[in-house]
């Protein structure tokens, strides 16, 4: 079975003084901790063993917050990353944690949010033999990994921010890899910016043909949330999305409930501690909701 990993380490020097002494992914995105939305996405996707991948000093506030995931119905294991030395490095710090299993990688200030979400990542995931990335339309493709591709749909190229994008997609912060990810990434080099570079890694599997990729349309919402003006963006796009349709977005223990790895009574427990906040009555409505219209 496949395995999650979720980098939150990193420095969050963009978000500073915010980020001095509380970690990127613990901040608020409207009304859950910013770690929630990639958690989800690993949790959507059908993934029970997630390692959460932080710094030395973040790591117990993870632990705090999500515990051993058992209230969850998933396993959470915790890897300190000592230095940002790169997204690569995720792969080398998680290899005990895979144990020869093939994975998910996903940045933790990464949210992804599109209807039919869960059946296109379970269905990549089962099909993918060597890795695959998931690319996006953006109108700056400078800032970010741009996957070109040929006629056929193939990847032809992966590059960390070039000058003069061959595409307008942007790889996302999401990856699957194949069992041997961690002893490619061993084998890396640390580019010019001194980090094990993620297109570098993916460029290995491209060179053999083993490297796919999904193009998601514009009925997928990408944000990434490392700025203060991005977290404000992302925080409003939930904030209208929930008031409008009255559901929460990325609550994980809304999906453990609906995945069917908690009962209603472990599902009561948990809306109940939250039970002074809306997001807690939420929880509590959803439990009362005529079984027929817990709907999706
Ligand atoms: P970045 O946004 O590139 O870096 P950062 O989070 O440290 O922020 P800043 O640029 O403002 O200093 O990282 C993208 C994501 O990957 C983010 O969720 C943090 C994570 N990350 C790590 O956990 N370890 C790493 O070594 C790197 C490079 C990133």
């Amino acid at each position: 079975m496949r395995r999650g990993v979720l980098l939150a380490g990193g420095l969050g020097t963009r978000l500073l003084p915010a980020t001095a002494v509380v970690n990127k992914h613990l901040l608020p995105v409207h009304n859950k901790p910013m770690i929630y939305y990639p958690l989800s996405v690993l949790m959507l996707a059908g993934i029970r063993e997630i390692l959460i991948i932080s710094t030395p000093r973040a790591l117990p506030l993870f632990r705090d917050l999500l515990g051993d995931g058992g209230s969850l119905g998933v396993r959470i294991a915790y890897k300190a990353q000592p230095e940002p030395r790169g997204i690569a490095e995720a792969m080398i710090l998680a290899e005990d944690f895979l144990d020869g299993a093939p994975s998910m990688l996903m940045l933790g200030d990464n949210l992804l949010y599109a209807e039919g979400l869960p059946r296109v990542l379970r269905t990549r995931s089962a099909a993918c033999e060597g890795a695959c990335l998931f690319a996006y339309p953006v109108r700056d493709p400078e800032r970010f990994g741009v996957v070109s591709l040929d006629g056929a749909g193939r990847v032809r190229a992966f590059e960390e921010k070039p000058a003069a994008p061959r595409s307008n997609l942007a790889a996302i912060g999401l990856y699957l890899f194949d069992p041997d990810a961690p002893a490619r990434a061993a084998a890396l080099t640390p580019s010019a910016r001194g980090e094990l570079e993620i297109t570098d890694l993916a460029r290995g599997y491209l060179d053999e043909g083993r490297l796919d990729v999904e193009c998601f349309g514009r009925g997928v919402a990408w944000l990434d949330m490392g700025t203060p003006a991005s977290i404000s963006e992302a925080s409003e796009f939930v904030r209208t999305i929930e008031d409008r349709q009255g559901l929460l977005i990325c609550a994980p223990e809304e999906i453990a409930w609906r995945n069917g790895w908690i009962d209603d009574a472990a599902f009561a427990e948990l809306a109940d501690r939250l039970a002074a906040s809306p997001y807690g009555a939420y929880l509590r409505k959803l439990l009362r909701a005529d079984p027929m219209d817990r709907g999706s």
